[in-house]
């Protein structure tokens, strides 16, 4: 199946907040209730004792994402002062009231961050979460080029995957977790409501970028083929491949990325 970089609700500047909260919302609640990205735990903690990591720059961020569950399968003795800065183009200035982060190691942004230009004094490993498939493949090297320019380090996961498995998935998933799950998106706001169980704009819109998430999901071949177009990418350590994922068909994409200072670690 070709790829189709085709137009998703997400990406645009107009979209409602109280929309794009509850759809970013929505992922990150399936995210934390099925422990979707819990497989790649392992080589990412390698990575980070490895690079001894103490921040982590997370880009596009939406509601957090994995984070609040993956920080504590991360954090131990050897990485214990490991602090994570969520961020995202459209930053959720709700979210940002929401205890949850303000008493943990996650901190939110509270500006916007373009993933296709990291502010030079933002400095960490980056890691991108069901996000990547958001860039054109120019802005896709760009973003690796950059990580090699600033001599970081980054890992990106994609649950989405560009075949008919995965879209008939998001397209029995996404409704059914909408109608269950969106009066539990903190803060509680009542328009979701109405936009799920009256008008259904929130779930057919879900659907709508989750079906269009898969058909822009690059491939293992195309995330090869980028490594190769960034310069200097002789200096870096590159992984690519796929992890199982007990909980979504197919498994997890996964690029990593980080200087030599070693042979691979994973
Ligand atoms: C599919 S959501 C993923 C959210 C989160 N990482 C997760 O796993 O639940 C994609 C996010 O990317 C953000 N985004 C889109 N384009 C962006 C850009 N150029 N720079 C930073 N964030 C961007 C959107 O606002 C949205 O929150």
């Amino acid at each position: 199946m070709g790829r189709l970089h085709l137009f998703e609700f997400e990406d645009q500047t107009w979209l409602p907040g109280v929309i794009r909260d509850g759809m970013t919302g929505i992922l990150n609640i399936i995210e934390e209730k099925a422990k979707l990205y819990i497989a790649i735990v392992p080589c990412l903690r390698s990575v980070l004792r490895e690079l001894k990591c103490e921040i982590i720059v997370d880009l596009c961020s939406g509601s957090g994402g994995p984070w609040k569950y993956l920080i504590d399968c991360l954090v131990d003795s050897e990485t214990s002062s490991l602090e994570v800065l969520l961020s995202d183009k459209f930053p959720s200035f709700n979210i940002l009231e929401l205890d949850a982060f303000q008493a943990s190691k996650l901190e939110f942004l509270p500006y916007p961050v373009d993933a296709t230009q990291v502010p030079k004094e933002l400095k960490g490993f980056r890691t991108l979460f069901g996000s990547f498939h958001h860039f054109r493949p120019e802005e896709a090297v760009g973003i690796l080029q950059d990580v090699v320019k600033c001599g970081e380090g980054i890992a990106l996961f994609e649950m989405t995957r560009r075949n008919w498995l995965s879209i008939m998935y998001i397209f029995l998933l996404a409704p059914i977790s909408v109608l269950l799950y969106i009066p539990f998106i903190k803060p509680f706001r009542w328009p979701r409501l109405i936009l799920t169980y009256l008008i259904p704009l929130l779930p057919f819109m879900l659907v709508f970028d989750g079906i269009v998430s898969c058909l822009r999901t690059y491939s293992l071949e195309e995330l090869q083929m980028m490594v190769k177009q960034v310069r200097g990418n002789n200096l870096y350590n590159w992984e690519i491949g796929m992890k199982k994922c007990k909980r979504f068909p197919g498994g997890i994409t996964y690029l990593i990325g980080y200087p030599k200072t070693t042979t691979s670690i994973l």
